[in-house]
């Protein structure tokens, strides 16, 4: 219920504008994400990068509703590439999009837009040495960041893309996606999904997220396992153990500020972690699905709210 309600106030152009007005709000968010500036995000980077992390950076955005908006989410990316190139930072940090920020959702020729924007994207991840993962939003823009996919992988195979297990289409499309060079970032899915296409209950999704991640393992591509959930992440060694697959030959993924201990602990076991971190000004819809994938961060932004 709580859930629900954060994320119909995530929704929520009037909740927006009181969270984002809110001084403290900026305090708070910076747990979760690494600051406003390109600086900040290579700084981060940086940092995480000597603690022996991969990266994934992502310039906040999402939903664009004008051309404009699209354009300048596509040159915010390739000057981004174009930093970490210059930095040397390319060799351990991609970038991760979401194709609304890139016009996926305008009303003409959204998807052409989207996939054109993503593919001068590719190209400058290309000319930098690096890659890029395409998020996953909502189940409404499933099949058709696919197709953008499959139509990026001819010219890009390292490609990468995100399939959420709470989707009941979701075995079916690792299947699909399970083949050699091809590169899957499982989550759970951080949408509010109606029950005709998605798990209801965690533990439904946790066993989805079970079978979805066997058949990625027992596949010829790179599984990239973007969890937190402690068994998870045991069942994950188990799976690579049990298809022969050695720390490299698949990655944790985790985001920004979440469970740091826990991202420390496996990158000193040798796995292959990689830090997703959001930077930029248009921070609102993520942190609004952070606080609601769990309560407590509820409680410490409002017991930051009481305390300021
Ligand atoms: P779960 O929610 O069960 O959490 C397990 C444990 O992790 C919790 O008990 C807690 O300790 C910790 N934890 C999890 N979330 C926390 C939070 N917000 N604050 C504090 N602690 C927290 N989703 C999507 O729909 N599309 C996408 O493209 C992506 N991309 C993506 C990339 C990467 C690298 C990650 C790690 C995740 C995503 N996600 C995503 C988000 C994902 O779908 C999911 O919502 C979150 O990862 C939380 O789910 P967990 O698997 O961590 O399990």
């Amino acid at each position: 219920m709580l859930r629900r309600t954060l994320m119909a106030a995530s929704r929520s152009t009037g909740v927006r504008k009181a969270v984002e007005t809110v001084p403290v709000s900026r305090r708070v968010v910076a747990r979760f994400i690494a600051g406003t500036r390109t600086e900040d995000a290579l700084h981060a980077a940086r940092h995480l990068m000597a603690e022996g992390f991969a990266v994934s950076l992502d310039r906040l955005g999402e939903n664009t509703r004008d051309r404009a908006g699209a354009e300048a989410a596509r040159t915010a990316c390739t000057d981004l590439l174009q930093a970490l190139a210059r930095t040397g930072l390319a060799a351990r940090t991609e970038i991760s999009v979401k194709l609304s920020a890139l016009g996926q959702l305008l009303p003409r020729d959204g998807q052409r837009t989207a996939l054109d924007n993503a593919r001068a994207v590719c190209e400058a991840a290309r000319a930098a040495g690096t890659t890029v993962t395409l998020d996953m939003e909502d189940h409404t823009t499933t099949d058709s960041t696919l197709a953008v996919a499959r139509a990026l992988r001819e010219d890009f195979p390292d490609l990468g893309v995100v399939l959420q297990a709470a989707l009941l289409r979701t075995e079916g499309d690792c299947r699909d996606l399970a083949g050699p060079g091809s590169r899957v970032r499982l989550c759970k899915g951080a949408y509010d999904e109606p029950a005709s296409v998605a798990h209801r209950t965690r533990r439904e999704t946790d066993l989805a997220y079970v079978r979805c991640l066997g058949i990625l393992m027992a596949g010829r591509g790179y599984p990239m396992v973007a969890t937190h959930d402690p068994r998870l992440i045991r069942i994950t060694k188990t799976l690579a153990l049990g298809h022969g697959r050695a720390p490299g030959a698949y990655e944790h993924q985790m985001l920004y500020g979440i469970r740091p201990e826990e991202q420390l602990r496996l990158a000193a076991a040798g796995e292959t972690v990689r830090i997703y971190v959001p930077y930029g000004d248009d921070w609102y819809g993520y942190f609004m699905r952070r606080l609601a994938e769990r309560p407590a961060n509820l409680v410490f932004f409002l017991r930051a709210l009481a305390t300021r």
